[in-house]
């Protein structure tokens, strides 16, 4: 089997689905369940017996050995982790926590597991580290796409995060011979994206009729992949990747944020016509503090050496998302409810024209 951590939220919960439907291998999927994990995303296969889920936390190092001695997986898809830079702003510990400290406690409990493989086992064990674009800092308008051999330069409590976790999964490979994979991926969207997110904030609130805020101007750019193909491209990684190696994944999508609202609100508008557009909802608020300009990615090395390109463009991975939260306003409904709120009135009561936003 694989072990994933983190797959009861936003892109691990896809990973899990998507894998199951290409592969009979099962998975052993361990959680924290922290405000972004929810197993309402994994009830398609909460019958399947070939997945098994865990809640633990990947800072608990002993319950990491144990769930690796006792399941002894093949690989393991490391996709726990802080999310949100917004979060990390405003509570930067948490990110430290489980991005750096969880990630060594696992790293440390993997290396005792792979160092007792022989054989086929140990050659073929992989580690593959989930990480982001966000570690390579921010692009000017003009300067080319990040690739494989960008500087790190991380600007967000996050993004400075995920460096550290980077630079741990890099060590063990290089001083300890852990086969490792690490992958830095752009902006994801797509089913089951938690609604503090760009994306699903704007088409949840687009669709109660409540002000979409654009930080700053609204100019910052983003590279945007369907969650999918991002999926894909990590199954393909664990198939072929060359341990050691980064590879960055991409979909070649820059959009500006005001552009990417724009086109939800004209899929929302078409669909549900209200009395006027939807684009009179955007209200420009107070900038994230150190919001980095731009994102791009350039994802060759992925496609000439694994033949990996993303499947969907930003027009069908779009409508397939909004469509995707128009027949599950439920899930929705659910996951603001709560604690949702209080993140609301701590990110958005201080922006000003934004206070109550979302
Ligand atoms: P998410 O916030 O939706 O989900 C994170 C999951 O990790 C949740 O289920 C949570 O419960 C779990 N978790 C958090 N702390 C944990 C801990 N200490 N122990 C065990 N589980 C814990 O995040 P996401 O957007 O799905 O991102 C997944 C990974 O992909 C992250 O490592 C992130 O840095 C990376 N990434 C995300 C994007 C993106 O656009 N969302 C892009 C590139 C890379
Ligand atoms: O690039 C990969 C990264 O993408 C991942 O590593 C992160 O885990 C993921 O959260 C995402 O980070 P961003 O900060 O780019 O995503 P977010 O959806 O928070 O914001 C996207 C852009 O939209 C960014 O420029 C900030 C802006 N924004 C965001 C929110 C929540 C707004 O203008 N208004 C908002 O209310």
């Amino acid at each position: 089997m694989i072990l994933v951590t983190g797959g009861a939220g936003f892109i691990g919960s896809n990973f899990v689905l998507d894998w199951l439907a290409c592969s009979d291998e099962p998975v052993l999927n361990v959680d924290k369940l922290t405000y972004a994990g929810n197993l309402a995303n994994l009830a398609a296969v909460a019958q399947d017996p070939r997945h098994v889920f865990v809640q633990a936390d990947i800072c608990d190092q002993a319950a990491m050995q144990r769930l690796l001695a006792q399941h002894a997986p093949r690989a393991i898809v490391h996709f726990a982790a802080e999310s949100h830079v917004d979060r990390s702003i405003h509570g930067p510990a948490a990110f430290i926590d489980t991005n750096v400290n969880g990630t060594f406690s696992l790293l440390e409990a993997v290396r005792t597991y792979h160092a007792g493989l022989s054989g086929t086992a140990r050659d073929t064990f992989r580690f593959l580290h989930v990480s982001t674009d966000e570690v390579y800092g921010s692009l000017a308008a003009h300067e080319p796409p990040f690739t494989e051999r960008s500087p790190y330069a991380p600007n967000s409590p996050y993004s400075a995060s995920k460096a550290a976790s980077d630079h741990l999964v890099r060590a063990y490979h290089h001083t300890y011979g852990l086969p490792t994979l690490t992958t830095s991926c752009s902006n994801n969207y797509g089913p089951f994206q938690f609604p503090e997110k760009l994306i699903p904030l704007v088409i949840a609130n687009a669709l109660d009729g409540k002000p979409l805020p654009l930080y700053g101007d609204g100019s910052n750019v983003r590279d945007w992949l369907y969650v999918g193909d991002h999926c894909a491209a990590l199954r393909r990684i664990l198939e072929a990747g060359r341990p050691g190696e980064t590879y960055n994944i991409g979909g070649w999508n820059e959009k500006t944020n005001l552009d990417v609202v724009h086109t939800v609100c004209d899929i929302l508008d078409a669909a549900l016509p209200a009395p006027s557009s939807r684009r009179e909802l955007v209200t420009f608020v107070a900038d994230r503090p150190g919001h980095d300009r731009r994102y791009a990615i350039d994802a060759r090395k992925i496609e000439r050496e694994l033949g990996w390109k993303p499947a969907e463009s930003f027009d069908t991975g779009i409508r397939r998302t909004v469509q995707w939260y128009l027949d599950h306003q439920d899930w929705v409904a659910d996951v603001r409810s709560g604690a949702y709120q209080h993140w609301v009135r701590q990110n958005y009561g201080a922006r000003g024209a934004a206070g109550g936003a979302a």
